[in-house]
């Protein structure tokens, strides 16, 4: 057996340039795949077990984008290089040029996903490196994030069944075929003059399918928003202001990063008239919210689960309040029931009045242990803080 030790391939062998690619790139898949497992099935019901949860898909998204970027080089390279032809030809060398394409293809598709999901979520686990965390092009988008996700993670199925046939197909060639196949990506073997190479577009063709199929499994294995979330936002209170729009959101520390998210159903019944009335108020307003519908970055399930906004048990909350002027802007003074708990909650607002349009800001400041919010898995701020921050804006029109 002949060995060469030149950094370029022939038509029969591999060079050492390649050969360190090649298996550089399956040790770092290999870590990849361990750590996205491990992640993914990591607990998050303590402080610690949070934190050890962030830290392994820290480092699981660090080695992922490692590879993003060796595999690029890796093709760069290959495509400079004459491929070395199959030893057998064939259906077999079909199959296995089938799954070097799906190999290759899922070196930028995988990482690419993994990076589009976590640069469109907010919060949670970094990538270790200095060159920021975003994608051009890509904000934050809790929707499109979780489509991401779920795709990053079908088109990881794919990358092991293609890994799966790849190291049997060599198997086969190690203890059937007794050739030379493994030797020359192994140590550089020559096995000397090959058959003609065969046309690359049938097994590219099918890897495209595959893709195309993946890609289809996804997009429909995405959970539709409507039927996670549980519970309706109603109010029956008088109203002399229909809202137009209007957004309702929440801003938590989260390892130490402010997380916004915001839920997609309340309503919010307003009787109110800007000169006091008789009794000294303005009027009243009843704001009835639907806490399953909140989105808060990658740890929305968190946020409505059982340790925080228990959406399944209290699927919805209600503030209800009396409005009083106050200098020269206004405050709703009443009571939030969030979680079956009641705690009063006084909320300054300014109003900005145009032709019958009012424009109406708030901020408030929450303490999540007054609503018995993690409690015993967080009684820290470590991993989740104890202030919430809570914004209305709306817009809305006085009713006739
Ligand atoms: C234990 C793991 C692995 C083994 C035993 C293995 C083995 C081999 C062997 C023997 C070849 C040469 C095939 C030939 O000469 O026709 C090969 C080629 C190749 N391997 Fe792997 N491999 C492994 C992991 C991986 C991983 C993780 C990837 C990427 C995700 C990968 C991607 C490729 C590609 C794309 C080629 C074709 C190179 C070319 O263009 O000619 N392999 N592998
Ligand atoms: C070739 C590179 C990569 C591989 C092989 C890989 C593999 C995996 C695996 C096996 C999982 C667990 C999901 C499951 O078992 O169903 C996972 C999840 C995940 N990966 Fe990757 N990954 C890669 C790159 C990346 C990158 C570059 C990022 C981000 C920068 C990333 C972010 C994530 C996230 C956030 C999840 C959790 C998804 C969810 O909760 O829905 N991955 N990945």
């Amino acid at each position: 057996m002949t060995r060469r030790t030149e950094a370029t391939n022939t038509l029969s062998t591999y060079g050492w340039v390649e050969r360190g690619f090649h298996w550089a790139i399956a040790l770092l898949i290999a870590t990849a795949l361990v750590l996205g497992r491990l992640a993914y099935d990591a607990p998050f019901d303590t402080d610690a077990a949070l934190a050890r949860k962030a830290w392994l898909f820290s480092f699981h998204k660090t080695v992922g984008v490692a590879i993003f970027f060796v595999a690029l080089a890796r093709i760069l390279w290959a495509l400079s290089q004459p491929r070395p032809r199959p030893l057998h030809g064939g259906a077999e060398a079909m199959l296995a040029a089938l799954v070097h394409w799906l190999l290759y293809g899922s070196l930028v598709i995988v990482p690419l996903l993994g990076w589009a999901h976590h640069a469109t979520a907010e919060g949670f686990a970094p990538i270790w490196w200095p060159f920021g965390q975003g994608l051009p092009g890509l904000g934050p988008d809790a929707v499109l994030s979780k489509v991401l996700g779920v795709l990053h993670t079908t088109f990881v199925k794919v990358l092991v069944g293609a890994l799966v046939l790849h190291i049997v197909g060599t198997l086969k060639h190690v203890i059937l075929d007794r050739d030379l196949t493994f030797a020359r990506m192994w140590k550089g073997a020559d096995p000397g003059p090959l058959s003609a190479a065969r046309s690359h577009l049938l097994p590219l063709v099918g890897a495209v399918a595959v893709w195309l199929a993946t890609l289809g499994v996804g997009l429909a294995l995405v959970p539709s928003r409507e039927a996670a979330a549980t519970g309706t936002a109603e109010v029956a209170g008088v109203s002399n202001w229909t809202v137009e729009e209007g957004t309702l959101s929440i801003t938590v520390t989260q390892l130490g990063t402010p997380v916004t998210g915001s839920f997609a159903d309340w309503q919010a019944a307003i009787d109110f008239d800007p000169e006091p009335r008789a009794d000294d108020t303005n009027g009243t307003v009843e704001v009835s919210v639907a806490t399953g519908s909140l989105t808060l970055g990658s740890v929305t399930d968190q946020a409505t689960g059982a340790e925080f906004l228990a959406a399944g048990e209290h699927p919805t909350a209600t503030y209800v309040a009396e409005l009083r002027p106050e200098g020269d802007a206004y405050v709703a003074d009443g009571t939030l029931t969030l979680r079956g708990v009641e705690v009063p909650l006084t909320l300054p607002f300014t109003l900005d009045l145009t032709d019958g349009r009012a424009e109406m800001t708030a901020t408030a400041g929450l303490d999540r242990r007054d609503f018995g919010m993690g409690e015993t898995a967080y009684p820290d701020e470590s991993s989740v803080g104890f202030g919430v921050t809570m914004d209305v804006a709306l817009t809305a029109v006085r009713a006739e």
